[in-house]
């Protein structure tokens, strides 16, 4: 059984860019810079976007915070997003998810300038996935496909099995997962709440993908001999006895289905990790075309 390692795999690619990153240093070239913005105080959310602007200065890049109360308006956050998108000087931003209720998701992910759009979230480059055309890919799904690359598992003609449909995750992995091309010319099912007899599809997986967020989804004996498991939930479990008061677990039985994979990520330590590479990585892709 082979663990991909997503700390070890985030680390290599971080080297890689803040190689990049000296160079253009060297050049006296502009370094990237990535702007997040966060609305409100829910920890997750802080604890994620804190580990994103670290990262920024890990690699070299610049890094821009835009912290706003929970209390702010649709419109003050528009506009917000309307000075990220003309200043020159901001190569990328993410508008950290989720949103207080009184905004509506929709309008400010359509909001964020596509060429600015280092999450992939706006339709435009949603829909440049779907095509096969240049794009920014979702970090998530970005990140699960670079360990594939860089661990040689084999996708060509395998049965992919995608859990859970989110615009974040499922839905993008279950058309990445399908497109031309490494890793990808999967067979790919998408499944759901509302799936029927779902050990049954998962059962017959070369490559089980689950964005759920229920922590011990997948079983055992749910899974095939040698299936490759992808474990993109992270779910706070609360634990006193720990000091940050949670223990953070995935959606798979890690212990009884590591025993049958031939590849498992672990959580934490897998695909989180590689969400952050891979968000760096577009923030570079970024500065690359606006240079261009
Ligand atoms: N919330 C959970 N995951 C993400 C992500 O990848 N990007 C943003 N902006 N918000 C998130």
């Amino acid at each position: 059984m082979i663990i991909l390692d997503g700390k070890k795999t985030s680390n290599d690619i971080k080297n890689e860019i803040t190689e990049i990153v000296q160079e253009m240093k060297n050049n006296g070239e502009k370094v990237p810079h990535l702007a997040a913005v966060i609305v409100g105080n829910d920890g997750a959310s802080l604890t994620y976007v804190g580990s994103k602007v670290r990262a920024c200065e890990r690699v070299g890049f610049e890094s821009t915070m835009v912290r706003m109360p929970n209390t702010t308006s649709e419109t003050e956050l528009l506009k917000e997003i309307e000075k990220l998108n003309s200043n020159p000087d901001i190569d990328g931003f993410i508008v950290q998810l989720p949103l207080p209720k009184q905004i509506d998701t929709q309008k400010v992910l359509m909001a964020v300038d596509p060429d600015k759009d280092v999450d992939g979230f706006h339709p435009t480059n949603f829909g440049r996935m779907a095509l096969d055309m240049s794009t920014f890919i979702p970090a998530t799904p970005f990140g699960i496909l670079e360990l594939l690359d860089r661990y040689n598992v084999d996708t060509q003609g395998k049965h992919t099995v995608v859990i859970g449909r989110s615009h974040i995750v499922g839905r993008p992995m279950s058309i990445l997962m399908g497109r031309k091309g490494f890793p990808g010319n999967s067979t790919v099912t998408l499944t759901h709440s509302h799936t029927k007899n779902i050990t049954q599809i998962t059962s017959q997986a070369d490559i089980i993908i689950t964005a759920l967020g229920v922590p011990g989804f997948l079983k055992a004996e749910m899974v095939k001999d040698d299936a490759v498991i992808i474990d993109v939930g992270i779910t706070r479990v609360p634990d006193e006895s720990r000091e940050r008061g949670y223990y953070i677990t995935g959606d798979v039985d890690y212990e009884n289905v590591s025993k049958k994979a031939s590849h498992i990520t672990p959580v934490p330590g897998g695909v989180g990790p590689m969400t952050i590479a891979m968000l760096l990585k577009n923030t570079l892709l970024a500065r690359e075309r606006h240079r261009a």
